[in-house]
């Protein structure tokens, strides 16, 4: 039942909140992460790429605690595991590496046992491993992802995204860890704001779903996080208001940052003006930051068949940003 060959598996990075959908909406990315796992004599851990400088390869290494986690509830034991991992997904940006990497562990280690969780459940504990279900969701079914968790299970929808829809993302050098995101969110919101968030996040949902690129730029509107959140991203506000003046149908902060995200139809041909004004506006803050333009990814989490002579690093050198 124990594959010893391995499973490697592709899993899209992804965006959470669109704006006002926080904690709820979420979306993949065509950025990627690999992961290959392996039943092994002793546990190894090979990461490659800039990505993983100071992630641990011992056996608190993430990737092998989520692999535990499944084989600990299918009941099977595979105490020992060679794990490799790739990642064009930058760390603590706002582009869900973390969630990519749970739903890969997930993935992979359930496939290497013959699959007896089913998605549903893989999708339950890779939430509560994140606490929310927007960016597993995302890496997991890709597309578009609305979804609900109870603190035990979540239930989603997916939306297949328009095919006009294109992404921008503006990356900061800076890291900003999502707990500390969060702590600059209140306790308490107030009915208008709370009204305000759940009729744009409703509107964006239906907009994406009918194909309507004209009603992003009144649906991708939020006061639940974002306003709160701009201070840790100067030029942050300046981008959200503006972005639409050059190009954009809307722009979010991606996740809880810092990276900020401008959706664009591709019909459009303002995208060097775009990227233009959201270099400038960030620069004149102190702040650098790399542009990569990038599609909504509609696969998710995927199984790669793995061709015995290839090592894992040659066998994805041809698909990698890098
Ligand atoms: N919905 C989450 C947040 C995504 O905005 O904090 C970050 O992982």
């Amino acid at each position: 039942m124990i594959s010893k060959t391995g499973v490697r598996v592709k899993v899209p990075a992804s965006t959470a909140n669109l704006g006002p959908g926080f904690d709820t909406l979420g979306m993949a990315l065509s950025l990627y992460a690999w992961i290959e796992i392996k039943p092994a004599e002793s546990t190894v851990i090979h990461l490659y790429g800039d990505q993983m400088k100071g992630i641990p390869v011992d056996k608190s290494n993430l990737i092998y605690e989520v692999a535990q986690s499944v084989f600990r509830e299918a009941g099977v034991s595979v105490p020992e595991l060679e794990i490799s991992m790739y990642s064009d997904i930058p760390l603590t940006r706002g582009l869900g590496s973390s969630a990519s990497a749970i739903v890969g562990a997930l993935v992979a280690a359930n496939e290497l046992i013959g699959s007896p969780l089913d998605q549903s459940k893989l999708f339950d504990m890779a939430t509560a491993l994140e606490n929310h279900p927007d960016n597993v969701g995302a890496s997991l079914f890709g597309g578009i992802i609305t979804a609900v968790w109870d603190g035990a299970h979540a239930q989603y929808l997916r939306i297949e995204p328009p095919a006009d829809l294109q992404v921008l993302v503006a990356i900061p050098q800076f890291h900003l860890a999502t707990s500390k995101a969060r702590k600059v969110l209140p306790e308490q919101v107030s009915l208008s704001d709370a009204v305000f968030n759940v009729s744009r996040t409703s509107l964006f949902t239906a907009a994406m779903a009918a194909g309507r690129l004209d009603l992003i730029r009144a649906a991708m509107q939020d006061r639940l996080h974002q306003p709160y959140r701009a201070p840790l991203v100067p030029g942050m506000s300046r981008i959200l208001e503006e972005a639409v003046k050059h190009g954009a149908l809307g722009a979010a902060l991606s996740g809880a940052g810092p990276t900020l995200l401008a959706l664009t139809d591709r019909r459009d041909n303002r995208g060097a003006e775009l990227e233009r004004f959201l270099i400038d506006v960030l620069n004149e803050h102190g702040i650098t930051a790399q542009t990569i333009w990038l599609e909504p990814c509609t696969q998710g989490a995927a199984v790669l068949t793995i061709e015995k002579s290839e090592r894992f690093i040659d066998s994805i050198k041809g698909e990698v940003r890098a």
